[in-house]
C-alpha cells in the first residue's frame, strides 16, 4: 500500500547539497528545530570534512556558533548519502544549477543535470514515500521535471511530492536572513496529497517563522517568484548604476539622487547603491535564466528587456575599468595597482561573478601589476577566478592591506568590505608607501574622499565626476609617476 503523505510526520530531514545555501539553512533549520533530525549529505568529502571541523568552508557572520551548537545533536554533515536519504521523512534539493558552458542553451539556461541526478538516486534507495524540496533556484517548470524522474524510477508503493521552495538568502547576512524571512514560499500541486505536503513543510517552518510570513502557492509562481525577485533586485542596480553615468557626465552626484529617489516611500532606499556592478551566484544567472525562457516562449521582447539589467552591468564594469586606464594618464602599462576587496560583497569569502574579477583582468590586459587583498577570499581561488596558476604574471596576494599597497601608483576598491573605510585603515600610512600621484578608485562608494582628498590621494569614485583634477592638486610626493 502507498503511504500517505500525511501520514509522514516530519522527524528527519536530509538536505542534499551542503553549499552557500543548503549549510546554512540546515544549521538555522536545526537550530530552531530540536525535534528534527537535520542530516546535510554532498559527494564532496572535503566539503563534508570542513563541515565536521573547526573551519567551515564558508563564511557567514554567525554561522560558526549555531554549527557549533548543533553540530552532532540533532545537525549531521554526511557523505553517506544513501542511508541519510532513505531515514529522511523529507529531502531538500539544494545543490548547484549553474549555467551551461555547452549544448542547448549554451552560456543561459541553467543546468539541472546535479537536480536531476539527485532525484534519480532518491528514487533509487527510498523504499517509502517523501516529500521533496526543490530549493536550489531552477527555472519556472523544474518541479514538474523532478516530478517526472521520480515517477519513472518510483519502487512500487512508493509516492512523492514535490514542493517548491526558493530560498532567498542573501551572502554576508544568510544567519539573519534565515532566522527572520521577510517571507517563506511554499509551492506545491493544488492536489489533497500537495496540500498537505505543503502542511507538512510550513509545520517545519512554523518553529520560527510566523504563519503571516508562510506563502502558499502554486508550484510554478513559487518558482518564477524566485528568478522574478532577483531580476528585480539587479535591474534596480543595474538602474541605479546607469544613472551614475549620466552623473559622471554632468556633475551630479549619484549617492544625492539615490537618496533623493529612496525617500520617495512607493521606491524605498535598499539597493539603491551604485557600485562597479553587481556580482554573486545568483542574479547573473537567474536573469539569463528568465531571457531564455523568455526567448524559448517566444517572448522576445521580454527576453530583450531583461537581457538590458545584465548588459548594463558589463557596461558598469567596463566602464569603471576604462575610467581606472584613463585617469592614470592614458596608460597602466608596468604600473603597480593594489585592489582591495576580491569578494562580490562584504562578509563573505564568496567571488562568483565578482565585479572585482572583471576589474582585475582588465587592468592585467593592460599591462598594469596587481597587488591583491581582501579579508576573507583565499589565495589559490583568487589565482583561480584570474586563470592564473601561481603569483607570476603581474599578480601578487597579499594578506596584508599595508603590504598590498605598498609601492603602488593607485588602490582600486572593489569590496565594500567596512575594515576599508577610513577609520579603520591609516590611508595616510598607506599615501607615504605609494608612488606619486597616488590615486584612489573607490568602485563602492565607501571611502571618505575629502579626508583621503586631504591627505593628497587623487580620488575618483562611481556616480561623481572626475575628482579634483590632477593639476590642482598640490602633489606631495616626488616619487614621480
Ligand atoms: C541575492 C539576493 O539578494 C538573495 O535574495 C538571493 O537569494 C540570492 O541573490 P546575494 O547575491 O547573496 O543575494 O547578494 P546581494 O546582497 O543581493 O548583492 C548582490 C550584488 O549586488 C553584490 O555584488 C552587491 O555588492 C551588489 N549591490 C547590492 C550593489 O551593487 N548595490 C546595492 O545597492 C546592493
Ligand atoms: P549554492 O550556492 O547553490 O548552495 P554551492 O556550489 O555552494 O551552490 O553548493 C552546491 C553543493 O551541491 C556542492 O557542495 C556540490 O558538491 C553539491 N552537489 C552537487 N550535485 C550533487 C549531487 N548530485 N549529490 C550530492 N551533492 C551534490
Amino acid at each position: 500500500m502507498t503511504t500517505n503523505i500525511a501520514e509522514i510526520p516530519v522527524r528527519k530531514i536530509c538536505c542534499i547539497g551542503a553549499g552557500y545555501v543548503g549549510g546554512p539553512t540546515c544549521s538555522v533549520l536545526a537550530l530552531n528545530c530540536p525535534d528534527i533530525q537535520v542530516t546535510v549529505v554532498d559527494r564532496n568529502e572535503l566539503r563534508i570534512n570542513q563541515w565536521n571541523s573547526e573551519n567551515l568552508p564558508i563564511y557567514e557572520p554567525g554561522l560558526e556558533e549555531i554549527v557549533k551548537q548543533c553540530r552532532g545533536k540533532n545537525l549531521f554533515f554526511s557523505t553517506d548519502m544513501a542511508p541519510a536519504l532513505k531515514e529522511a521523512d523529507l529531502i531538500f534539493i539544494s545543490v548547484n544549477t549553474p549555467t551551461k558552458t555547452f549544448g542547448l542553451g549554451k552560456g543561459r539556461a541553467a543546468d539541472l543535470k546535479f537536480v536531476e541526478s539527485c532525484a534519480r538516486l532518491i528514487a533509487e534507495v527510498c523504499d517509502r514515500s517523501k516529500i521533496v524540496v526543490e530549493k536550489s533556484t531552477v527555472p519556472v517548470r523544474s518541479a514538474a521535471s523532478i516530478v517526472n524522474v521520480l515517477k519513472a524510477n518510483t519502487k512500487p508503493g512508493v509516492s512523492y511530492q514535490v514542493l517548491s521552495n526558493p530560498e532567498f538568502l542573501a551572502e554576508g547576512t544568510a544567519v539573519n536572513d534565515l532566522k527572520n524571512p521577510d517571507r517563506v514560499l511554499i509551492g506545491g500541486e493544488e492536489s489533497e496529497e500537495g496540500k498537505k505536503a505543503i502542511s507538512a513543510l510550513s509545520w517545519v517552518y512554523r518553529h520560527w517563522v510566523s504563519a503571516d510570513k508562510i506563502i502558499e502557492m502554486n508550484t510554478w509562481s513559487s518558482e518564477l517568484s524566485k528568478l522574478a525577485a532577483n531580476a528585480f533586485l539587479a535591474q534596480r542596480i543595474s538602474s541605479i548604476n546607469a544613472i551614475s553615468a549620466v552623473c559622471e557626465a554632468t556633475g551630479a552626484d549619484v549617492s544625492e539622487v539615490a537618496q533623493a529617489i529612496g525617500l520617495d516611500s512607493r521606491l524605498g532606499p535598499k539597493f539603491l547603491q551604485a557600485s562597479v556592478g553587481w556580482g554573486g551566484s545568483c542574479f547573473q544567472k537567474d536573469i539569463l535564466n528568465l531571457v531564455y525562457i523568455s526567448e524559448s516562449l517566444n517572448l522576445t521582447s521580454v527576453a530583450a528587456y531583461w537581457q538590458q539589467v545584465i548588459d548594463m552591468n558589463e557596461y558598469q564594469k567596463s566602464r569603471f575599468g576604462e575610467r581606472i586606464v584613463q585617469s592614470m594618464f592614458n596608460t597602466i602599462t608596468d604600473k603597480r595597482i593594489a585592489i582591495l576587496g576580491f569578494a562580490f560583497k562584504k562578509n563573505t569569502g564568496d567571488t562568483r561573478e565578482s565585479p572585482a574579477i572583471h576589474v582585475a583582468k582588465h587592468l592585467l590586459e593592460e599591462g598594469a601589476f596587481l597587488h591583491i587583498y581582501d579579508p576573507k577570499v583565499e589565495k589559490a581561488q583568487i589565482l583561480l577566478d584570474l586563470d592564473q596558476l601561481d603569483e607570476e604574471s603581474g599578480i601578487s596576494i597579499h594578506t596584508d592591506p599595508y603590504e598590498a599597497a605598498k609601492g603602488t601608483h593607485a588602490l582600486v576598491v572593489c569590496t565594500e568590505w567596512d575594515q576599508f573605510i577610513v577609520n579603520t585603515y591609516d590611508y595616510q600610512r598607506m599615501y607615504d608607501s605609494m608612488l606619486k600621484p597616488a590615486f584612489v578608485f573607490d568602485g563602492r562608494k565607501i571611502l571618505n574622499h575629502s579626508a583621503l582628498t586631504k591627505i593628497g590621494f587623487h580620488v575618483e569614485t562611481i556616480g561623481k565626476r572626475h575628482g579634483q583634477s590632477f593639476q590642482d592638486h598640490n602633489w606631495a610626493g616626488t616619487n614621480g609617476i
